[in-house]
């Protein structure tokens, strides 16, 4: 998508007549924004044209709202794998619903979408700030999740049935396309419900989002993984340390945990294809040269040099080769076909990146991406996810946010950044 053709126009359910309750704080105009491109020479088609460029809708609260705070009921749903932080944003849209509008009536749809869908059972919770009042301590979601799609119908009818005027939908890619079909229906059947996605991955790749909650806290327990990785390559001859971290498309935990301490020598990311050879002969050398190594493949890195599998999860998204795996054994075999002898200590911390407590930063992103998600809402916009942007909270329109998958550019400053960190060729081809 060209940059001349994005549509940053956020969907409303109507006008806003009815006054904020909030008092003592800054409103933000509706005609506040953020731009999407930060640097001056990016800006330079617009300024020539003295056009307006290409910007999103700041967040924050309005003067005038949509919804008439009691009686209206919202509800929450979180969907697909966990995150740190979730349990964060569940808690300040409830407190924020209660303490900032009045709004008492909160369900916590459980497991998911599945829980919206009356057939299959699952009875909503009733979320009070007594009941959330410390569930940001813990790690997981409240709410329980699942990965999948439900008939948009049936989860409308729901909707309509519990008075829901608000949505809130904690996910990533699919649950996002979900809450846009939610969205659609709730306008085909004529009914005023705000849909707001906050999106939710830890792979960090929603686009028009620059960073996501619980990016930052899975980066700092991935740190403990490539510590231990460095730490027993160092301590033993032609040591290697292995570490596969999270990152299905995406290898922005792996390029981050790079640059934490310089310490890796390879990072292998699904944006930046590379062949077995090359990188064996340049581990050769590595070690040759300073007798130990430390390796970071992102889970999807390299797929293209293992057999194909046909196989999806509920999600829909393929599931990988077992890349960490792969480069062990290939790795040991190419030292002992070789009669080198190594120490590789492979280390795959998998889930236990994704399911501990937000670490403080995150908690406080966490807060103002709920309170951002709770104005929008009662102002009544809709079919829209709260972003991040230029490092201000923003409002994108879902169909931007699931048009493509955030990606690392290796032309691009960040990958050049990590190139630098590990002394890895840039090509490994
Ligand atoms: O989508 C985020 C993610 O953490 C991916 O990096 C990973 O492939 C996937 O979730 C694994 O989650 P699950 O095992 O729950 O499907």
């Amino acid at each position: 998508m060209s940059d001349i053709d994005l549509d940053f126009t956020i969907a409303r359910l109507g006008e806003c007549r009815v006054p904020s309750p909030m008092s003592g704080v800054r409103f933000t105009r509706d005609d506040e924004r953020v731009l999407y491109h930060a640097r001056l020479e990016d800006l330079k088609p617009w300024l020539d044209k003295r056009a307006d460029p290409p910007a999103m809708e700041a967040a924050g609260p309005r003067e005038k709202i949509f919804f008439e705070p009691p009686p209206l009921a919202c509800g929450i749903v979180t969907c697909g794998g966990l995150c740190p932080g979730l349990n964060d944003v569940i808690r300040s849209i409830v407190l924020s619903l209660y303490h900032l509008y009045g709004v008492k009536k909160v369900y916590g749809f459980r497991y998911g979408y599945e829980g919206l869908v009356q057939r299959i059972g699952h009875v909503p919770l009733e979320l009070t700030p007594d009941s959330v009042a410390r569930i940001n301590e813990l790690g997981g979601t409240v709410l329980g999740s699942s990965r999948g799609p439900q008939d948009p119908a049936d989860m409308v009818k729901t909707l309509e049935e519990l008075k829901v005027g608000i949505l809130f939908a904690l996910g990533g890619d699919g649950t996002l396309r979900g809450a846009q079909k939610i969205a659609e229906e709730a306008v085909k059947r004529g009914l005023k419900i705000s849909v707001i996605g906050i999106p939710k991955t830890i792979d960090n790749d929603v686009s028009f989002v620059q960073k996501t909650f619980g990016f930052e806290t899975a980066v700092t327990e991935a740190r403990r993984a490539t510590y231990a990785a460095n730490t027993e390559a160092e301590a033993a001859r032609n040591g290697i340390g292995l570490v596969k971290l999270m990152g299905r498309d995406s290898g922005y935990i792996a390029a981050y945990s790079v640059l934490v301490d310089s310490q890796v020598n390879f990072c292998l990311v699904p944006e930046v294809p590379f062949t077995l050879e090359r990188f064996l002969s340049e581990l050769k050398q590595r070690l040759d040269s300073r007798g130990h190594a430390v390796i970071v493949a992102a889970e999807g890195a390299g797929q293209d040099l293992m057999a194909k599998t046909a196989e999806r999860d509920a999600s829909g998204n393929i599931k990988h080769g077992d890349i960490g795996i792969f480069l062990r054994d290939a790795i040991k075999d190419h030292f002992k076909k070789r009669g080198v002898e190594i120490s590789l200590k492979y280390i795959d911390p998998s889930y236990t990146i994704r399911s501990v407590p937000a670490n403080p930063h995150d908690s406080a992103f966490c807060l103002l991406l709920g309170q951002s998600a709770v104005h929008a809402g009662m102002s009544g916009r809709t079919n829209m996810v709260v972003g991040f942007w230029n490092h201000q909270f923003t409002h994108v329109p879902l169909s931007l946010a699931v048009s493509q998958r955030k990606k690392i550019d290796p032309a691009g400053a960040l990958w050049s950044s990590v190139l630098a960190s590990t002394g890895q060729p840039a090509d490994m081809r």
